[in-house]
């Protein structure tokens, strides 16, 4: 509180020299001089994670909580348990302690918006982390990875196993091959991201029919999987299963997310694959989660997308950090993050592909141990 109060009499002082109102606090651009009068470090930072359901949310609310008490700030570390009216539950009560700054993973990007105005009024700063928060000018910066580039390393992935080398509309039987596609959460930003590069990949093979999607379901809204849950998807892959395939393979199946994966493997199983005689198709994922790479390592799960979230972290606290110091954050994209009122300025990191033959780089990184692999 104390330093909403010495924010509200520095206005208060600047409105009185402005006396003509030229300018209110409010008023002044995101990210500028409105955060000045008390820049500096101190107070609390709220982080509003969205659920605890997958470890690398766990992992970045723990280290951006570490990272910015050792930057000298306190943290308030939230989860909202993957229901929009808890985040924002959370997001007002951080305004009302009066954090200094907030940092949102969001649930719903698009749910934000009114608890967002609050956060202007009383001068916070927003930064989006990992997914975009939607259609309001009250968030200041965005960091997260490449998030087309995640889609296109899956989709890359398959032609690849699957020896897919150019389009060929000649191309003989045995080069053709059976896929079905799910994408992630319809109301996560990420998730058109990730679905629009997978689908630039494998859209002029699908055009050819070397990739055949035996369910015809290739549009995005009929592949979504609500908030990510491995349930949902196995049930539709159980589904698309027992529909379209009889006696026939899939060959391959496009997933965002290693939770999603779990759940498509578990349905593939189900239904006999996993055998010498009948092998699981090529099943793509992200995130490197400890049970998908120990998937890969037995030989299920094909591959995944690793993106450090450490890194990640990093980049948030850094960022956050700046804009309490009256410094102005790292960014490297200002120009594909446009959340339907204004480019949001963003700083993107590299994701890279995983698969059998390179997980000892997820040890030489410190991600995880040898012994958490075997
Ligand atoms: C996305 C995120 C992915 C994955 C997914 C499910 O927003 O970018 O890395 O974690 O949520 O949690």
């Amino acid at each position: 509180m104390r330093t909403r109060r010495r924010r509200v009499a520095a206005c208060a002082v600047l409105a009185a020299a402005l006396a003509a109102g030229l300018t209110s606090c409010g008023q002044e651009a995101r990210g500028g001089s409105r955060y000045q009068p008390d820049a500096g470090k101190g107070g609390t930072v709220g982080i509003a994670m969205p659920t605890k359901s997958s470890e690398r949310w766990i992992a970045d609310g723990k280290n951006m909580a570490e990272q910015f008490r050792k930057a000298g700030y306190k943290a308030d570390l939230q989860y909202g348990d993957d229901k929009v009216e808890n985040q924002v539950a959370q997001i007002e009560n951080m305004i009302t302690k009066g954090h200094r700054l907030l940092v949102v993973a969001a649930i719903d990007g698009s749910a934000l918006t009114h608890v967002l105005t609050r956060a202007a009024e009383a001068h916070i700063p927003v930064i989006s982390y990992d997914r975009l928060i939607l259609g309001t000018e009250n968030v200041d910066y965005y960091a997260s990875f490449d998030n087309e580039r995640v889609g296109e390393l899956q989709g890359q992935y398959i032609l690849d196993r699957l020896g897919l080398k150019k389009p060929d509309a000649d191309a003989a039987d045995d080069e053709r091959h059976t896929i079905e596609l799910f994408a992630g959460s319809p109301d996560d930003n990420n998730t058109k991201y990730f679905w629009n590069g997978a689908m630039k990949t494998l859209r002029p093979y699908l055009r050819t029919g070397q990739l055949v999607v035996r369910s015809k379901q290739t549009k995005m809204n009929q592949a979504t999987t609500l908030r990510w849950d491995g349930g949902t998807a196995q049930k539709r892959m159980d589904d698309l299963l027992s529909k379209n395939y009889g006696s026939a393979d899939v060959d391959a199946v496009l997933s965002p997310y290693d939770g999603i994966s779990i759940g498509i493997i578990s349905a593939l199983k189900s239904a006999g694959y996993g055998t010498k005689r009948h092998p699981l198709p090529v099943v793509t994922g992200q995130d490197a989660e400890l049970a998908s790479v120990k998937s890969i390592v037995a030989g299920e799960q094909t591959q995944t997308v690793f993106k450090d979230t450490r890194k990640l972290a990093k980049q948030a606290v850094q960022m956050g950090d700046a804009v309490l110091t009256g410094k102005k954050p790292e960014v490297n994209n200002t120009t594909d993050y446009d959340n339907g009122k204004k480019v949001v300025p963003a700083y993107l990191l590299k994701p890279v592909s995983v698969d059998k033959k390179n997980t000892q780089l997820l040890i030489d990184e410190g991600y995880f141990t040898k012994e958490q692999l075997r």
